[in-house]
């Protein structure tokens, strides 16, 4: 089996990685690569085989099941013990705690915090003719959202949001600052269920400690890790989402004014955006309990399977034309939130912030504009989410 070229966190790659992912789909359904911190992987790129591996129970995610030790992040079990490193029976346990909490009517019922919190944002920037709308929407609208509903003070998501940033796009010249960072993240948790125990408030940690205290439903460590993963992948995606979205239909000018025109077509636009520019490239890796062939090619037991869910949504067996920005009336078959027992348990909040920053920022500002050549535009060096730094814009005066 010959080696593909090894992915990479260059952001140079992330401005256009379509071409590339075109050549991984060639060159066959399932490679062996390494990821940049050198782990050797097998990769999926087809999209039927990563919608099959995304529900195939012998692909595990707790990585005990690793013959040759999977590297990826180093935490401590306070941070480890969380879902996306777990299978049934303690994943399914674990996750029914939470899920009644992000329940596509709770969400609705959340609605009208998060607008209030998108015009608050808006509204501040509002006389501003230059703003960089990752600073000003895309990054504090999923940030407060979260940060709101898990009880983590206003003053501390900033700081947390910088740390867990090192722990996905690490400064080669600075070695020590991953350990430092999931140190500070360790200690703010632990803060936070300290302060929740001795004055419990009507939160989702809060709630998590009455299970863990009262109930004995989950361990100590379970706690933490379940309130650090919640936190985290209650925003880092949804930060890009906004911003790739915003990004797309700056190109897509046609599809701005379709929005500005018609505003119920927002969810489909989100939709594609999902598809067109995940901005989670990588399903998390998944580990063979036993010899597991996929797309004819057969993985051994104890080896690391990365699925490709971008380079899926551009699989033109099944998308038409995968290269257009088409959002449609049909149903998107997109995998951006996983599927089977990992599915995203945030993909209607997630869903609900996109639709509110994209929706509000086209009606306020109907001709919002890009301030630098997409070229210009500076890309999160990191091969696990496909992101913006910046996103800067010229705001129009509502029409
Ligand atoms: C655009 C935004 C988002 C995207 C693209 C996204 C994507 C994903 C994906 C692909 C998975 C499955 C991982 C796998 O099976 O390998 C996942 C799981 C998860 N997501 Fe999201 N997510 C987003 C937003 C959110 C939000 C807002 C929350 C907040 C609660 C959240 C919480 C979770 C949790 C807790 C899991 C683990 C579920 C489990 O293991 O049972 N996500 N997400």
């Amino acid at each position: 089996m010959t080696r593909m070229e090894a992915l990479t966190d260059d952001p140079a790659f992330m401005a256009d990685p379509y071409p590339a992912y075109a050549r991984w789909r060639r060159s066959g359904p399932v490679r062996r690569t390494t990821t940049p911190d050198g782990t050797a992987v097998w990769l999926v790129t087809r999209y039927a085989d990563v919608r099959a591996a995304l529900g195939d129970p012998r692909l595990s995610l707790d990585r005990t099941n690793s013959r040759g030790g999977y590297g990826g992040f180093r935490l401590p079990p306070a941070l480890d013990r969380n879902l996306l490193n777990m299978d049934a029976p303690d994943h399914t346990r674990i996750r029914r705690l939470v899920s009644r909490a992000f329940t596509a009517r709770r969400v609705e019922e959340m609605r009208p915090r998060i607008q209030a919190v998108t015009n608050r944002l808006l509204d501040a920037v509002a006389s501003c003719d230059r703003v960089d709308l990752m600073a000003a929407l895309a990054v504090p609208l999923p940030l407060t959202v979260i940060g709101e509903l898990l009880g983590v003070p206003a003053g501390d998501r900033e700081a947390f949001r910088g740390w867990t940033t090192t722990l996905i796009a690490p400064d080669p010249g600075r070695p020590g600052q991953a350990g430092e960072a999931v140190g500070r993240m360790s200690g703010l948790l632990a803060r936070l269920v300290a302060d929740k125990r001795a004055e419990p408030a009507d939160d989702l940690i809060s709630a998590m400690i009455a299970a863990r205290d009262e109930e004995d439903r989950l361990t100590e460590e379970e706690m933490t890790s379940l309130a650090f993963l919640i936190l985290w992948a209650g925003y880092e995606a949804t930060v890009h989402l906004v911003g790739n979205g915003i990004l797309t239909l700056l190109r897509h000018p046609e599809w701005l004014a379709a929005v500005r025109d018609d505003p119920a077509l927002v969810a489909p636009v989100v939709e594609e955006v999902l598809r067109f520019v995940s901005p989670t490239p990588y399903a998390i890796r998944r580990f063979t309990v036993e010899d597991v062939t996929i797309g004819g090619v057969t993985v051994p037991a104890g080896d690391t399977v990365l699925l490709s869910l971008a380079c899926a949504h551009h699989d033109e067996t099944v998308f038409l034309g995968p290269e257009n920005f088409a959002p449609g009336p049909r149903e998107n078959s997109h995998l951006a939130f996983g599927y089977g027992a990992h599915y995203c348990l945030g993909a209607p909040l997630a869903r609900a912030e996109a639709q509110i920053a994209i929706g509000t920022l086209v009606r306020r500002h109907p001709g919002v504009t890009a301030a630098l050549p997409v070229e210009e535009l500076r890309w999160q060096p990191s091969y696990r989410s496909h992101g913006l730094l910046e996103l800067p814009v010229i705001l129009s005066k509502a029409g």
